[in-house]
Order: C-alpha cells, then sequence, then structure tokens
C-alpha cells in the first residue's frame, strides 16, 4: 500500500476501506508516513467529508493507536459523559455524585483547563487533599465500592489522536466534522465505557457556533458511537452564556454542592437532570426518562447526592469538610463589582470572552505550562433576559491582585445591557437519538 495513491484515492471523492485506514494511521503513529502526506490527505477529507463506514473506521484506528481502558471488572453498565466544552461548564462535578447515587458506576477519566474553557480535575483540586494520581486498580475498587471515582488522563490515550489534532492545528483542517467527531469519540471509547452521553455546546462559547452544525456534529458522534457498540446519544445544549452563575475552580465547586443540594441554578440544574435521566437510562437503572429524573430528583431531596460527593472527595484524600463548609476552600483576597452602566435588560453574555476574563484572574491556563489559581473567578449576578439598574452588579470579580483593569474592561465589552426586553436563550436545543 502506498500512501500517496490513498490521498489520490479521497481527492478523487472515493472510500477507503478499514485496512487502508488502519494503514494510514498505524503508519502515522509510528513514524513511517510523514505530516505532510498526512496533512494533504486531511486537507482532501476536509473538502471531501467521509463516509459513516470511514469514520467509524478512523475513530477504531486511533483507539487501537494506544492504551485502551478496560473497565470490564466492574459492575454495571458504565455510562460516560462528555461535553464539547464550554465556560463555567460545572456539570461533571454535580453529575458524577448525582448519577452515582442512583447505582449507576461512574469510572471517569478527566483532564485539565485550557484557554478560557476548564477542566474537570483543576476544579477538583480546589479541595484540599484530592488526587487523582491513583493506580488502575484501587480507581476500579473505588466505582466498585462508592460507584465513582475519577482518574487523570493516561498519557498514552489515543496517541494518533493527539498527533492528527496538532496537525489539523496547523493546517487549518480543525474545522471538519468527520474529524471532529471521529477524534472525540475515539478518546472516549479508549476510556472504557460501555454507553456514551453527549453534551454538544452551541452558541459563542462553544466550539459549534451555529445550531446546525451543532446538530451535524452531535448525529455525527451518536453514529459513530452506536455503530462500534457503544450506545451513545446527544444532548444539544446552550453556551451563548455561561452556564449557572460561577467561573472558576473553587467557584464552581461551591456552585456544585448548592445545585446538589437542590439551591443551584436553574439552568445548570436542569441540564444535569436532563443528561442525568439519560445516563440512568442508559444504565438500565430505571425504565423510562420520566422514572430517571424522578430518582435523580429524589436524591436531591433526601440530601443521598450530597451524601456521596462527601463519599468520593474523601475517597481520593480530599477534605470533605468544604461540603458543609466552603468556606474551607481556597478564598480570594478582593472581590470587585462590575457595575452597570445603564439601565436595561442583558443581552449578551459572550461566554468564550467571558470564560478568557477568568482566565486573566488566573483561573484557567494561557498555556499548558501555566498554574493556576483554584481561589479567584467570576460570579455572574445576571443572566440573558434579566433586567439591570444603572449601578447593580452584573458580575462580582474575584481576584488575588488589586489592578483588575484588563478583566473589567474585558467584561464591560462582552456584557451586553440592550435598551430593549431581551428574552433568556434556550437551554436544551434538542436530543439527538438512534
Ligand atoms: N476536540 C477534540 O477533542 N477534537 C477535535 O478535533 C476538536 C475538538
Ligand atoms: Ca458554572
Amino acid at each position: 500500500m502506498r500512501m500517496v495513491d490513498l490521498i489520490e484515492k479521497k481527492r478523487d471523492g472515493q472510500e477507503l476501506s478499514t485496512d487502508e485506514i488502519k494503514f494510514i494511521i498505524s503508519g502515522y503513529t509510528d513514524g513511517t508516513i510523514p505530516d505532510y502526506q498526512v496533512s494533504a490527505l486531511t486537507m482532501a477529507i476536509y473538502f471531501r467529508g467521509m463516509t459513516e463506514k470511514e469514520r467509524a473506521d478512523l475513530t477504531m484506528a486511533m483507539v487501537e493507536s494506544g492504551d485502551q481502558i478496560d473497565l470490564s471488572q466492574i459492575e454495571g453498565i458504565k455510562v460516560d459523559k462528555h461535553s464539547t466544552g464550554g465556560v463555567g461548564d460545572t456539570t461533571t462535578l454535580v453529575l458524577g455524585p448525582l448519577v452515582a447515587a442512583v447505582g449507576v458506576p461512574i469510572a471517569k477519566m478527566s483532564g485539565r483547563g485550557l484557554g478560557h474553557t476548564g477542566g474537570t480535575i483543576d476544579k477538583l483540586e480546589a479541595v484540599k487533599g484530592f488526587h487523582v494520581e491513583i493506580e488502575n486498580e484501587e480507581f476500579i475498587n473505588l466505582v466498585n465500592k462508592n460507584k465513582i471515582a475519577v482518574i487523570g488522563q493516561s498519557g498514552n490515550l489515543t496517541p494518533a489522536d493527539k498527533k492528527l489534532y496538532a496537525l489539523r492545528d496547523v493546517t487549518a483542517t480543525v474545522d471538519s466534522i468527520p474529524l471532529i467527531a471521529s477524534s472525540i469519540m475515539s478518546k472516549k471509547i479508549a476510556a472504557g465505557a460501555d454507553a456514551i452521553v453527549l453534551d454538544v455546546k452551541t452558541g459563542a462559547g462553544a466550539f459549534m457556533k451555529t445550531l446546525d452544525d451543532s446538530k451535524e456534529l452531535a448525529k455525527a458522534m451518536v453514529r459513530i458511537g452506536n455503530n462500534v457498540g457503544r450506545r451513545t446519544m446527544a444532548v444539544i445544549s446552550d453556551m451563548s452564556q455561561p452556564l449557572g452563575y460561577a467561573i472558576g475552580n473553587a467557584l464552581e465547586v461551591k456552585e456544585a454542592i448548592d445545585t446538589l443540594k437542590g439551591e443551584g441554578p436553574r439552568d445548570l440544574t436542569e441540564l444535569c437532570l436532563t443528561l442525568g435521566s439519560h445516563m440512568v437510562y442508559l444504565a438500565e437503572k430505571a425504565n423510562s426518562l420520566e422514572e430517571a429524573r424522578q430518582k435523580l430528583e429524589n436524591a436531591i431531596l433526601d440530601g443521598s447526592a450530597l451524601e456521596k460527593l462527601k463519599v468520593f472527595l474523601s475517597s481520593q484524600g480530599g477534605d470533605a469538610s468544604i461540603v458543609d463548609n466552603p468556606s474551607n476552600m481556597p478564598q480570594a483576597n478582593y472581590s470587585f463589582e462590575l457595575e452597570a452602566k445603564e439601565d436595561g435588560y442583558v443581552a449578551e453574555i459572550i461566554a468564550d470572552e467571558v470564560g478568557t476574563a477568568a482566565m486573566l484572574l488566573g483561573a484557567g491556563r494561557a498555556t499548558k505550562e501555566s498554574t493556576i489559581d483554584l481561589a479567584v473567578g467570576l460570579i455572574l449576578k445576571k443572566k440573558i433576559g434579566d433586567q439591570v439598574q444603572k449601578g447593580e452588579s452584573l458580575v462580582t470579580i474575584y481576584s488575588n491582585f488589586e489592578n483588575i483593569d484588563e478583566v473589567r474592561e474585558k467584561l464591560y465589552e462582552n456584557i451586553k445591557v440592550s435598551s430593549t426586553k431581551v428574552e433568556a436563550p434556550i437551554l436544551i436545543y434538542g436530543e439527538i437519538t438512534e
């Protein structure tokens, strides 16, 4: 087989076979096929697309390029959730304990944040002592015992995807739905879950800015999952504004605790109940989505979800006293209010830019090497559609330095107040199942 012939085949719009895709991915991973040939191929894919079969083959070839996590020693149907990136997206912190409380095994592999998006591990590290560097065996034991554990990303998960993603980044081929869908799905499948619930974000803060693109990406991922034997469904949710009120690590842990107590923001609570119902249903812990939702609502009301959070934190070395006393987490030295400059209605809270403002405070990483400040971040006081009066606070800014002019300016630029009434955005745009 020669790579040049395969590039030509895709350039001319023909379908690559399973063996041809395996040849390309294994050759690229081991270095026998050079970057320049793979970049020509990805550009051909960008223009020609991929068939459903090619997408599934590409996904599995990338899964097989590295380690695959074996969760077979965990009892029950393992369901994973994946968000396609967001700002202030506290759902994983809520969903883990919530669905574990109704008996769904959660064996979660999580990552760190970069740029305007946060990472679950960073957030959890706001809890003193909590660590994710655990052996596979302990990880499995914890899930069997408590129904929930989180482990850091294995270094050798889908190396083909790592290499391909870096190449796409510098060859203008990131924005290809078949390539994005197989990239995301390869990581989820290698992480070992039996079933996958996807939260595909749409809007300014999301990877996919339009609803049509988000739907197309969701469908592509759902098809790949089901074609390779993992029950997969997707919810399409709004990321035109940040989710909930809190953006920042300790602040989001506090928000998750509030939500598990039934006192959280409405949007975050609703999205968690929706995603959670699908997880419980796919795990066969309920016979219908309605029954699943009822079980989750009960777990909030009777305190078992909050109790599960305590068990989860302490079993991985964390100080569970923060659940009753969130002020035991790192606290910022200063807080400032961002006051509205005029009367009106909040019309826009551009999520990615607001995420960048939180990053400038130190809540996120500008580069992979940056260190983060777990205490700092933003609490939105208003969301889109809310009425606001001049002088009222739009955002509380928690900082460890006094000069926050740059952050203030960025927030004013990206939180727009209109003199005419504005409707709150739709939270959930649809669900894609097969
Ligand atoms: N996120 C991924 O993991 N892969 C892509 O290709 C795009 C976004
Ligand atoms: Ca939030």
